[in-house]
């Protein structure tokens, strides 16, 4: 049986994470409402304080898991501060659980301006108007960034702002999670060893 086949009671036989992740994950694009793609994604401060909010995933192989943001908001100074995250997803209407943690990479100059060339317009602008995570003094303020920048950019390509960009989590583990009745859950991590390759363990629930 191939790991695309995997049920949700046998995935625990898989014996690499990636099949299995996009085998879920394509389940979630036919089962959730909204974003299937949504993702919690755990920082920690300068001072050790952890920060968690959702993102988008925008990409993922045996590499990594990409997701894209303004590198001077506060998720993005925390990740440059410790260059480590995680990422949470929950597909509530699968009951399934997808963990990843790692040290993150920031994506090619050439990676990013590929995936900013394929948002809609008004996005590009928004990632010229938006100081994401700072201070702003009103709804109004946002809306005459937004104009300025859709004046300068009329006519042409709208470039990719140097503070935005992907990073890309390269995974140290990633653990899968099903539900199970009388909260016995199936566990099953894998963790990079010291080949590259993957180990895999059943975790009690
Ligand atoms: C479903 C969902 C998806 C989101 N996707 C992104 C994303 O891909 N990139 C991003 O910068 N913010 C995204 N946001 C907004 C963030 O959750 C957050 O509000 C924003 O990035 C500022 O976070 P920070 O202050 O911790 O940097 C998303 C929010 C939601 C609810």
């Amino acid at each position: 049986m191939s790991d695309t086949e995997l049920t949700s009671s046998d995935f625990t036989e898989a014996a690499e994470p990636f099949r299995l992740f996009a085998a879920w994950l394509d389940d979630a694009t036919k089962s959730e409402p909204n974003d299937p793609n949504g993702v919690a994604l755990a920082t920690v401060d300068a001072d050790g304080m952890p920060d968690v909010r959702m993102v988008l995933l925008k990409g993922f192989d045996e590499g990594g898991f990409v997701f894209y943001t303004n590198f001077e908001s506060a998720k993005g100074q925390e990740i440059l501060g410790s260059m480590k995250a995680a990422m949470c997803f929950h597909w509530k209407s699968l009951r399934r659980q997808v963990r990843i943690r790692g040290p993150v990479e920031i994506v090619s100059d050439a990676e990013a301006d590929a995936y900013y060339a394929t948002r809609p317009r008004g996005s590009r602008i928004g990632a010229w108007a938006s100081k994401q995570s700072r201070p702003l003094e009103s709804r109004f303020a946002l809306e005459k960034a937004v104009a300025e920048y859709t004046a300068r950019h009329a006519i042409g390509e709208i470039p990719r702002p140097k503070h935005w960009s992907g990073f890309r989590i390269v995974p140290q583990t990633i653990e899968f999670w099903h539900d199970r009745p009388f909260r016995l859950h199936d566990r099953v991590v894998f963790s990079r060893d010291a080949k590259g390759g993957w180990d895999k363990t059943r975790l009690y629930p």
